[in-house]
């Protein structure tokens, strides 16, 4: 995964390297490195840890024309300080970053030590830097060129060259790079993100794409010729990422919602419903949809399924990285819809590549403009949900299940979700404006070491999603298991105090579901049970203020969301960052 940035100009290179890091780090933060070059001396550091720890290892300043850096998620060797990036090339002529995964990587390995190369890392990225410097033979550009054509997998790569003190080079193949341009510098980073504060203005660079950066222009070429790549302007408000005296992401990702789905409202509702005529015409004639995403946006898209087929519209879901290797046929003219907030996860590009290959139809919805997935789309939608730091995705699941009710909502003309939606506003806000029950039960179970989330239809969806926050943030093994579902094995690990979440939204699953949780307490399970207020029963623990059925993933998702973050709070973990994730999973 990893991120990289990297400028060249006048810039001060200790501020913005680091800066650039921190924006990056939802990527990885298993280790982070700059090297920076000042004349003919190289500064490097890098080492295990998060980028707080580079930065209390630095000098005050760190003077030089030309810089790169890297945060790290570990594929290929441990996260110490020999894997860390910058990596130098054998004769020090070259440093590299690089984001990706090479696949061909051994290969290159073996032929390059039999040309008496030697590497001090376990990485697939060391052999990148000595390639180049292997293929070196007086022009820069012509040894990326050579070396792109031998390289096999994926790669961002930021490389500075020990006697260009004035030039930053690049190449790219299936991972995230930008440029940035300033004033007297410019700059490249894996997110925009990164450089903003300095420049709104980018070059989003393609695939094959490689090139360098001056301080005063830049050049950009493909297949050994010049390309000329549109400069698009991205606001700063957007990547807003201020806690805003919150003391987690997390928790100020969670009380944006409401903002985040009136935003929402704003900008697919103006007198009528505000989609791509030509997209839903496609919708309307595809003999079905087929979404495709991972983690939380699958639980989303297998509510979008629901919505679908609640208008009578074949659908499905698959998980991307199961679908990429079996794109097996859905009919005869599908439509794919793609969700994914980052817009950069690997094995969705790869599923979208299988699905533009053959020539069909996709929309992506993501909250990233200008992402991978959003510039290969056949059809784009914004989640407009601002900037998410927290690993743990909350406010973009909102979003996503509120566009696809929109999206479904217009298909059939149907002007009440409007409504709708602003009913399920007005619920999570009730939520949110006094959590502190929610809190006291979370603290309550902070020793619990398994959990069970139940429902059925609906509620079976928002459990699946309960259950990954409570893994992911909280660390409880927890397991999202349809009520029916449960007699024919899990109920086997029920004991005295494992806790169950069970959600009640449905009246017609209401009492079978209710059958299930009387099932389980009599077997001594820790009962919690969240229920829409038209459903609420005595000893239900969490209510709400009632929404549409079709809605009800909404608010007991919030309240999932609030109790693994809490139990998270009580545990003492670091919510935001939880051990071996990163925010945007950018390899298979
Ligand atoms: C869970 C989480 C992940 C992501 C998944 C897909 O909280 O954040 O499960 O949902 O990695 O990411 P995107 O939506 O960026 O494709």
């Amino acid at each position: 995964m990893c991120g990289i940035v990297g400028g060249v100009g006048k810039i001060d290179f200790r501020n913005y390297l680091i800066n650039g890091l921190k924006k990056l780090d939802y990527r990885g933060y298993d280790s982070a490195g700059v090297a920076v070059l000042d004349h003919k001396h190289l500064f490097l550091k890098k080492m295990p840890g998060k980028v707080e720890e580079l930065s209390a290892c630095l000098p005050a300043s760190l003077p030089g024309t030309v810089g790169i850096a890297h945060t790290r998620w570990a594929t290929h060797g441990e996260p110490n300080e020999r894997n860390a990036h910058p990596h130098i090339s054998m004769k020090r002529k070259f440093a590299l970053v690089h984001n990706g995964v090479i696949e061909n990587f051994k290969a290159i390995k073996k032929d390059l030590f039999k040309h008496g190369y030697g590497f001090l890392s376990d990485t697939d990225s060391e052999i990148v830097v000595d390639l180049l410097e292997y293929n070196y033979h007086g022009d820069v550009l012509a040894a990326i060129k050579k070396t792109m054509g031998e390289l096999e997998g994926s790669y961002a790569c930021a490389i500075i060259h020990a006697d260009e003190p004035n030039r930053l080079y690049f190449m790219k193949n299936a991972s995230p790079l930008l440029l940035g341009k300033g004033e007297g510098a410019n700059y490249l980073a894996s997110d925009a993100g990164a450089m903003i504060g300095l420049t709104e203005s980018f070059v989003d660079l393609e695939d094959g794409d490689y090139g360098y950066l001056e301080p005063d222009g830049y050049a950009i070429f493909a297949d050994g010729n010049p390309v000329e790549r549109e400069i698009v302007a991205r606001s700063k408000d957007f990547y807003d990422d201020d806690l805003h005296g919150y003391p987690h992401y997390m928790i100020k990702e969670i009380h944006e919602i409401p903002s985040v789905l009136r935003r929402l409202l704003d900008n697919y509702l103006d007198d009528g419903f505000v989609f791509d005529k030509n997209m839903l015409s496609m919708i309307k004639m595809a003999s079905s949809v087929h979404f495709l995403a991972c983690g939380t946006s699958f639980y989303a898209c297998k509510v979008g399924v629901k919505y679908f087929r609640s208008i009578g519209k074949r659908s499905g879901a698959s998980i991307a990285s199961e679908w990429a290797y079996d794109p097996y046929d859905i009919g005869e003219n599908p439509f794919f819809i793609i969700l994914s907030q980052s817009g950069e996860t690997a094995d969705l590009i790869k599923c979208q590549k299988v699905i533009n290959d053959n020539n069909l139809p996709n929309l992506v919805v993501t909250n990233s403009k200008g992402s991978t997935l959003e510039r290969k789309a056949t059809f784009s939608s914004l989640l407009y949900a601002g900037v998410e730091v927290a690993v743990a995705s909350t406010k973009s699941y909102l979003a996503q299940i509120a566009y696809l009710a929109l999206l479904v909502a217009s298909l059939k003309s149907d002007g009440r979700v409007e409504g709708d939606i602003r009913t399920l506003i007005s619920s999570i806000e009730k939520i949110l404006a006094d959590d502190s029950k929610i809190k006291k039960l979370a603290y309550e179970r902070k020793d619990a070491t398994d959990a069970f989330y139940v429902g059925r239809g609906y509620d079976y969806l928002a459990a699946l999603e309960g259950a990954l926050k409570m893994k992911e943030v909280a660390y409880v093994h927890a397991e999202a298991y349809p009520g029916g579902e449960l007699k024919h094995g899990p109920i086997a690990l029920i004991q005295k105090g494992t806790l169950v979440v069970g959600y009640i939204t449905d009246a017609e699953k209401e009492a079978s579901s209710r059958n299930n949780f009387v099932e389980l307490a009599s077997r001594g399970a820790d009962i919690l049970v969240v229920s829409d207020e038209k459903y609420t029963r005595e000893g239900d623990l969490l209510s709400f203020p009632a929404v549409p059925e079709y809605l009800g993933v909404g608010p007991s998702v919030v309240i999932s969301q609030l109790l693994a973050y809490y139990l998270a709070e009580a545990k003492g973990l670091p919510i935001d960052k939880p051990r071996n994730l990163a925010k945007s999973v950018t390899v298979e």
